[in-house]
């Protein structure tokens, strides 16, 4: 087996982290095997009335084993990380399911390393073909709809009262139908989509908006639980997958981008929140959003004096691309750029959305010829303006597009909300298998690079495919595929698991201890495995 690539610092300490856990986890199923087995008998024993004497023994064992378990459970959260290190048989026990996901996450992630960085599976090139590509895709939405669709029913007690516009199910939906064209689109090399991509990332930094904001606005939870959590359901497998595969943060440029415009989300409605009722705070707050992003973004300069302190973090370059020199940050400032202000729509659609949900519900209520008159002008107007949007922008060539696109992606993305909430049943309906893809749609983003694609080296662009079906390419894409979903959902269950126990929601000393032991654990691997790669070296020198 051929392994491109030095070996980094990170990958050596995940390897340390990860085998300890590894054995921990089996000798945990070892224990917990032998005492399914040790309750079985004292079960057998007890329904045969026989061995009396040794049943009771047993139970009052078994009950002191229970009770040290919890009475440990009280002042044990400090003791967590050194009954690990001793390999405690009750810590073992219960956290026997953490341990599992842990060990199930590792081997995903070697599963990505053995895909992307070894020669055991082989990799084959990308082939456009438009009647494929709508073929394929046009085939998912009839299974889904013919298998999928569903009506949604707002609350069931109060007599069919439909949903709300842009309810959770729809952008879960809205989310899977562009993930679909997104992932299809890398996986033939769809070339001549690229504007309507550019799109659904402006879509998705929107619904970044909307959501956020309706979240933060209605529940007023800025606690540091809740802020921890989101950074780790954004950033928990891109940070594994940099340093897995020695790649910098910006490759994946969705996850900086989208944990940017959350941060600014929070940020604006955590500032001062006590005034958030207050209509003209929020205005304020709308237009100091605007102001910032105009002073950073469109004033020369600024960007890059701002952002230089993370350098670190955001710089990228595209080493099959060294030829052309663009300054490190560039990349970031091309992303970012391109979707700055869509997230403040977001935030804006959201903020009025009770105000629109009431002005929908009287619709509803007015007369027929009213209601449909009013609803045909609307859609009319859609029909010209998306018309017009699509000569004049959309057909642009590329790099002329994209100057035009932080300034006009709102106008589809509005005409899409529309039409699709236009009636009150239409408003229902999703297509549940679309909605399930949409909630991995992060998941389904990082693991793309290096399971279904394949960059094959460090910051390489996802330009190759995967192949594990030489010569039958439709097959492969079938194999490959089927693979890649599971995974990626296997891992978007083993991200929220290991989020609530890592990170508590109510108990914020231990989501305290627990960060640091985290940054504990990982700095000593990172150390240990620095001394680990340079011990060669230094002997090397010593002779
Ligand atoms: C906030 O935005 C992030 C990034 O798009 C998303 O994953 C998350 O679900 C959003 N939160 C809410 C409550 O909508």
């Amino acid at each position: 087996m051929e392994i491109f690539g030095p070996v980094s610092a990170g990958q050596v300490s995940l390897l340390l982290g990860f085998v300890p856990v590894f054995v921990a986890w089996l000798y945990s199923e070892l224990l917990e095997y032998q005492n399914a087995k040790f309750l079985k008998i004292v079960r057998y024993s007890v329904v045969n009335s026989v061995g009396l004497d040794n049943c009771d023994d047993a139970n009052t064992q078994l009950l002191e084993g229970g009770s040290s378990a919890t009475s440990s459970k009280v002042h044990k959260s400090k003791q967590d990380l050194v009954r690990f290190l001793l390999m405690d048989k009750n810590f073992l026990l219960e956290n026997r399911l953490t341990l599992r996901a842990l060990s199930e996450f590792g081997a995903l992630l070697a599963y990505f390393y053995i895909c992307d960085r070894t020669d055991l599976l082989g990799e084959s090139t990308k082939f456009y073909n438009r009647d494929i590509f709508l073929f394929l895709y046009f085939l998912l939405i009839i299974v889904a709809a013919m298998t999928s669709f569903k009506v949604h029913q707002d609350k069931p007690q109060l007599s069919g009262k439909s949903m709300q516009y842009l309810n959770r199910h729809q952008t879960e939906e809205w989310k899977g139908w562009m993930q679909v064209l997104f992932l299809m689109y890398h996986y033939f090399g769809a070339k001549e989509i690229y504007n309507a991509i550019r799109i659904f990332i402006a879509a998705y930094v929107w619904m970044t908006g909307f959501g956020n904001f309706s979240y933060y606005y209605v529940r007023k939870d800025f606690s540091l639980a809740r802020f921890a959590q989101m950074m780790w359901r954004l950033n928990f497998l891109v940070a594994f997958c940099c340093i897995l595969l020695d790649n910098h943060y910006m490759l994946y440029y969705i996850c900086p981008m989208h944990t940017l415009f959350t941060l600014m989300v929070y940020g604006t409605l955590g500032f001062l929140n006590k005034y958030n009722e207050n209509g003209s705070v929020i205005a304020v707050k709308f237009a100091a959003c605007f102001l910032v992003i105009i002073l950073v973004w469109e004033v020369p300069n600024v960007f890059e004096v701002v952002w230089s302190p993370f350098a670190f973090l955001l710089a990228y370059n595209d080493p099959d691309q060294s030829a052309k020199q663009y300054p490190p940050l560039h990349e970031w400032k091309f992303r970012s750029g391109l979707d700055r202000y869509i997230w403040i729509v977001g935030m804006i659609y959201a903020y009025y959305h009770p105000t629109v949900e009431r002005l929908i519900e009287k619709l509803e209520e007015s007369q027929v010829r009213v209601r449909i008159l009013i609803k045909a002008s609307i859609s009319a107007i859609c029909l010209v303006v998306g018309y017009l949007w699509y000569d004049y922008v959309y057909k642009l060539e590329k790099y002329t597009y994209n100057k035009y696109h932080p300034y006009t992606s709102w106008i589809p993305i509005t005409i899409y909300i529309v039409l699709r909430n236009i009636n009150q049943q239409f408003r229902s309906y999703t297509l549940t298998l679309f909605e399930w893809l949409g909630k991995i749609t992060l998941e389904t983003y990082i693991s793309q690079f290096h399971i279904l694609l394949r960059s094959g080296g460090p910051d390489k662009q996802p330009r190759r495919l995967l192949s594990v079906i030489p010569n039958y390419p439709m097959l492969n894409f079938l194999l490959t595929t089927a693979i890649y979903i599971t995974v990626a959902h296997r891992i978007f269950a083993l991200t929220n698991k290991l989020k609530m126990v890592f990170l508590p929601s109510r108990d914020d000393k231990r989501l305290v201890y627990n960060i640091i032991t985290g940054t504990i654990v990982s700095l000593t691997l990172y150390s240990l495995s620095l001394a680990l790669l340079n011990l060669p070296k230094m002997l090397h020198t010593q002779k």
